[in-house]
């Protein structure tokens, strides 16, 4: 059968669809006072988020590409997370102001778009308007997911009132998959359109066989951690992970509550409810998530078994160009349907041709690996962006959330946070080496 290519959206209408999207979020928000606190201890305002969008465009795609004066200085200053650190970041100015600028900055960029040569590089940096387009949109998108967790760690009365997910029992039962000894490609192919840098160059890499769980960690597999003194016993641990769990005095996922009758209550982003059995358990840290899987006689993948697992497809006997997100560019700037993770195997054509559910869609997934370059890695356009975290800290998660954008739920893209971080849509799927 013939497949009748989608043209992309213009590149316009594609930055309209992002703000349309992360204004819909701010929208959620009942009162200005939640945008200037702190949402969680240690985190900027959401307004922050919203300045620094449009700082961001304003940056790359005008003041870089189109080679264009700042349209303003003090913003480019305050907004800029390396530049103004946390503390100094309160002071925020209105919102209708923030808002305007946003609209200027994507006037002006509309204009410049409209007239200039996509593939030809322009600017201070050199950069391709295409690739900048794609730059700030991947990024406001990326931002619109930290303000989604952050709005998931307020009270509910700060939020309007979103629709669940059904809660229904998981599709399949649990299981693993095994995938042989494969060479395969990881990172973005030099085709595939926009990519970070720290998705190229795309490299070969010879694999054992393994395997890997179908699903995610569900919330009930999780509480028979917990019920098994999972928490308590060293055995599982990395040295690292008991230590923070020592200082922190962690013993549950960050949003879970035990009521009085022992039963297990979560705060999701939609407000607290009992725990739903087979919905993944997310709030882990990455420390959480490799000991929940020693436990199980498992460990977590490599992010080169994951990539590979979720891309092989075993009838072709080779890697599948991922197929394009069902709902990719009609809800491109939409909000989801339904806030929080759904039970696991149940999203619609949510499978990998190996059989995988949920490689994305649901929770991102932490792995195995350290985050760093790949051989040949060249920091490009900035190395705030990736290089500055390759600090053996930050640890990779794949895949992608129930929030996230479907442009960012490719299977190359790596997602970075520390170990111990915990608020952001994060779960849990083990691995075993065969
Ligand atoms: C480390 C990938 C999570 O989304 O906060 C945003 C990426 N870099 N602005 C984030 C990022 C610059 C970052 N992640
Ligand atoms: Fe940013």
């Amino acid at each position: 059968m013939m497949r009748i290519p989608t043209p992309l959206p213009a590149v316009s209408e594609r930055l309209r669809a992002v703000r349309k999207r992360t204004l819909a979020l701010f929208g959620l928000v009942t009162s200005d006072d939640v945008l200037r606190c702190e949402p969680m201890t240690g985190f900027r305002p959401l307004l922050w988020h919203l300045a620094h969008i449009g700082v961001f465009q304003n940056y790359w795609l005008l003041q870089q590409c189109a080679d264009r004066p700042s349209t303003n200085p003090e913003y480019d200053l305050h907004f800029d997370p390396i530049k103004t650190p946390r503390e100094e970041a309160r002071r925020l100015p209105e919102r209708g102001e923030i808002e305007s600028y946003l609209d200027e900055t994507l006037r002006e960029a509309e204009d410049f778009l409209a007239a200039a040569e996509p593939a030809v590089p322009c600017g201070p940096a050199s950069l391709t308007p295409a690739y900048a387009a794609d730059l700030v949109i991947q990024h406001e998108y990326q931002h619109q997911e930290t303000v989604a967790f952050l709005l998931q760690a307020l009270p509910i009365e700060c939020k309007r009132q979103v629709p669940e997910p059904e809660d229904v029992p998981r599709r399949y039962p649990p299981g693993d998959i095994y995938v042989p000894a494969l060479r395969v490609g990881i990172g973005a192919r030099d085709e595939a359109g926009f990519a970070y840098d720290n998705e190229r160059p795309r490299y070969e890499v010879n694999l054992a066989a393994f395997f890997i769980d179908r699903d995610l960690t569900t919330n009930a597999e999780f509480v028979e951690f917990l019920d098994a003194g999972g928490y308590e016993n060293r055995a599982w641990w990395s040295d690292e992970g008991w230590a923070w769990k020592v200082e922190h005095g962690i013993a549950a996922p960050l949003y879970w509550e035990r009521a009085a009758g022992g039963a297990w209550y979560e705060k999701r982003f939609a407000g607290l409810g009992p725990i739903r059995a087979d919905a993944p358990v997310t709030g882990v840290s990455w420390f959480e998530a490799d000991a929940y899987a020693r436990f199980r006689g498992k460990r977590l993948p490599s992010e080169q078994e994951w990539e590979a697992a979720a891309t092989w497809d075993p009838v072709l006997n080779r890697q599948a160009k991922p197929a394009a997100p069902d709902d990719a560019g009609r809800r491109d700037g939409e909000l989801p349907e339904r806030f929080g993770p759904c039970a696991v195997g149940t999203i619609r054509d949510g499978r990998t041709p190996l059989g995988l559910n949920d490689a994305t869609g649901n929770v991102w997934q932490w792995t195995a690996s350290a985050f760093t370059g790949y051989p040949g890695f060249v920091p490009y356009p900035y190395p705030e962006y990736s290089s500055l975290w390759f600090d053996g800290d930050h640890y990779v998660a794949r895949g992608g959330s129930w929030f996230t954008a479907p442009t960012l739920r490719r299977p190359s893209f790596r997602n970075f946070y520390r170990r111990h971080f915990r608020p952001a849509f994060l779960g849990i799927r083990c691995a075993r080496t065969a």
